[in-house]
């Protein structure tokens, strides 16, 4: 079984020697997994490439360690609990068994329809089982999963699956999410539609069983298809630098880019750190509520628990659907004992009252997480008195995308919490705080520009088509270091506080967007001329989209104007990147070489106007005046 730390003395020794021999300790942990051929050699690597590998000639599959491993001992065991949108619908359950079945019908389909080892396979659907088992399917033939957030619109989808050339996409007719059913089988169909030539089949799930359109020759339903298929598929032999899968995600500059995972070591790394974060004990019902569109769902709701063989909750529907009270009821129903969530939730459920969670009974809650962005003090009281009242230690975890699991969180019980810390690293992690000029800050109390120092099994070995980016976006700013994008302190205990990304990306609701992604979307106005844009502090989201526009012609109507605006970077992006605030211009504050000051602008955003620094290098100073006094005006 892989290591569970117990106690706090056991963390630091741990600790010490997962720094002193990384090599050791982690083949240490990779040995409790199933192997078919085990690794010649732990790790190779270099920054400068960068060039990483984990469990070198190591074979495997992560099913077989997710499923197979699991079945003699705990066939009848609940691996999975979803729970639909609507309360009133029962609840599904699937034991490791019937998983296992189920994921070999739909491996077997996939082959079936002509998925192999190293194809892509998009999958675009809302928070249902499918989705789970498709994700495993694709594992278990070697095909790699990308999965793409059912909220990104068609243009969205279409640059994904360009990208990756999938020759699959696996979808559902409509999501039902809260009071709404959203098409989604026609968002599909529109992608397709922007010459994704790769596709050759559309797998459909039949979720709200609204009509929609079937290509002939190219959609098929999963109904159709999977459930004839033989219950058991061989799991293919898979090199530990396979890769897994693909996920998409902002950056500062350009369109998203495709993170790569691999196998070996993002089986051994999030495996580790689940058991370790959340302190499962064998029979704990388990729930995360992320989307399987996000590393989160990724990591700690499929891959993390599965391998720790836990039972682990999937829900289909909205924190505030049918009440505010859902997310508590549903806690209360299956007896959750860690729960996992983002301060955005917190921050909108506590908004809406005390009185919600004080109907449930939330007893057996253990553990409480967060994830995805900073979280406030409020927030992270009101969490801990009125959810975990005062029992429940909070996990605030930090990690991204990249780093394929978490690297920085308290163990719960065992490390004096600080709110708002996401304290101390996980076994061989190596965080450091660089300054602006590159140099490392070895005082402890410090803040600075967090870097990792040293690679872990489960962080990112490429951008997917485009290596070069990778090592510019994360490994060119501070050589031989990981760069984080994120901004820290640290205290004399030694540990740290995330004060949030430093780079063009900002945080709303826990999503990652990229300021330019928003700015080419405002852009396709045809009414807009340029565009700027800034986070600012949002009382819920924790961060909002504020958008500086220069606009053609004369607005006379902001309101309708701002409607416009949504229209289009919906369509571009999705809902999720629609600017909160627009305000507009008539010039935007740029230096002698053209770029935009943002500066400035995230000051004036942020109602700060008092102390602009220094404009005076500007080449349109007078431009700030203006929109400052225009600021008032923005809708
Ligand atoms: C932010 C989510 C503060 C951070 C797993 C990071 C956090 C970005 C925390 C990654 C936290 C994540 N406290 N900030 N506990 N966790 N972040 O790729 O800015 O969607 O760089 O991965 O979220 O977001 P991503």
């Amino acid at each position: 079984m892989t290591l569970k730390i117990k106690s706090l003395t056991q963390y630091k020794n741990t600790y010490r020697e997962s720094v002193q021999k990384p090599e050791k300790f982690w083949a240490a942990q990779a040995r409790t997994f199933q192997w078919r051929k085990r690794w010649e050699k732990v790790l190779d690597w270099n920054f400068d490439e960068p060039d990483i590998k984990w469990f070198i000639g190591g074979k495997l599959n992560i099913t077989e360690n997710c499923l197979d491993r699991h079945l003699k001992k705990s066939r009848n065991k609940i691996a999975l609990i979803w729970e639909s949108n609507d309360p009133s619908q029962p609840h599904k359950e699937y034991t490791y068994g019937q998983l296992y079945e189920e994921v070999c019908q739909c491996a077997n389909a996939l082959k079936a329809m002509g998925i192999k080892k190293g194809d892509r396979v998009c999958f675009y659907m809302p928070m249902v089982p499918e989705l789970t088992i498709g994700v495993l399917a694709c594992a278990r033939i070697g095909a790699i999963h990308s999965v793409v957030f059912a909220g990104f619109s068609a243009n969205a989808l279409a640059d994904r699956i360009k990208d990756a050339q999938c020759k699959m996409v696996i979808c559902s007719d409509y999501n039902s999410r809260g009071a709404k059913n959203i098409p989604v089988k026609a968002v599909v169909d529109e992608a397709l539609r922007k010459g994704c030539r790769s596709v050759k089949t559309v797998l459909v799930q039949k979720n709200t069983g609204e009509s929609i359109r079937m290509k002939k020759g190219r959609d098929r339903w999963w109904h159709d298809e999977v459930p004839k298929r033989k219950k058991a598929c061989d799991a293919e032999e898979m090199d530990s630098e396979d890769l897994l899968f693909i996920l998409y995600t902002s950056g500062s500059t350009g369109k998203p880019k495709g993170v790569v995972h691999t196998c070996g070591g993002y089986m051994v790394y999030t495996a580790f750190t689940f058991k370790n974060v959340f302190q499962y004990e064998r029979g704990d019902i388990y729930w995360c509520t992320a989307d399987i569109g996000w590393i989160t769902g990724h990591s700690y709701i499929i891959y993390g628990p599965l391998l720790a063989g836990a039972t682990t909750m999937m829900f289909e529907g909205v924190p505030t659907y049918p009440n505010a009270g859902r997310f508590w009821h549903v806690c209360e129903k299956h007896r959750v004992n860690q729960f996992y969530t983002a301060p955005t939730a917190i921050r909108a459920l506590m908004a809406q009252g005390d009185e919600w969670p004080a109907h449930y009974d939330l007893s057996s809650i253990r553990v409480l997480g967060t994830v995805g962005e900073p979280i406030n003090e409020e927030a992270w009281n009101w969490y801990n008195e009125k959810i975990g009242k005062g029992q429940a230690p909070i996990v605030d975890t930090w990690w991204q995308t990249e780093t394929g699991g978490i690297l920085i969180s308290p163990l719960p019980g065992l490390h004096k919490l600080k709110p708002c810390y996401a304290m101390l690293p996980m076994p061989g992690i190596q965080p450091c705080l660089m300054d602006a000029n590159g140099k490392e800050i070895r005082k402890r109390e410090a803040e600075g520009l967090l870097c990792i120092k040293f690679p872990w099994p489960s962080m990112i070995r490429t951008t997917y088509g485009d290596h070069e980016r990778c090592r510019q976006t994360y490994f060119s700013t501070f050589p031989g270091m990981y760069f984080t994008g994120d901004g820290a302190k640290r205290d004399s205990d030694g540990a740290y506080r995330i004060i949030g990304r430093v780079d063009d990306v900002i945080n709303v609701s826990g999503h990652r967007i990229g300021t330019a992604e928003v700015e080419n979307a405002i852009n396709e106005h045809e009414d807009v001329i340029e565009s700027a844009v800034v986070g600012y502090p949002h009382r819920i989201k924790g961060q909002g989209i504020y958008g500086f526009v220069i606009a053609g012609k004369k607005i006379t109507n902001a309101a309708k104007f701002k409607k416009e605006v949504h229209a289009v970077v919906t369509k571009v992006i999705g809902p999720i990147a629609k600017p909160d605030k627009i305000q507009v211009v008539s010039g935007l504050p740029k230096t002698r070489s053209g770029k935009i000051m943002r500066r400035i602008l995230r000051k004036i955003a942020a109602g700060d106007t008092a102390n602009l620094g220094d404009t005076s290098t500007l080449l349109n100073p007078e431009i700030v005046e203006e929109i400052k006094k225009s600021a008032a005006q923005a809708v």
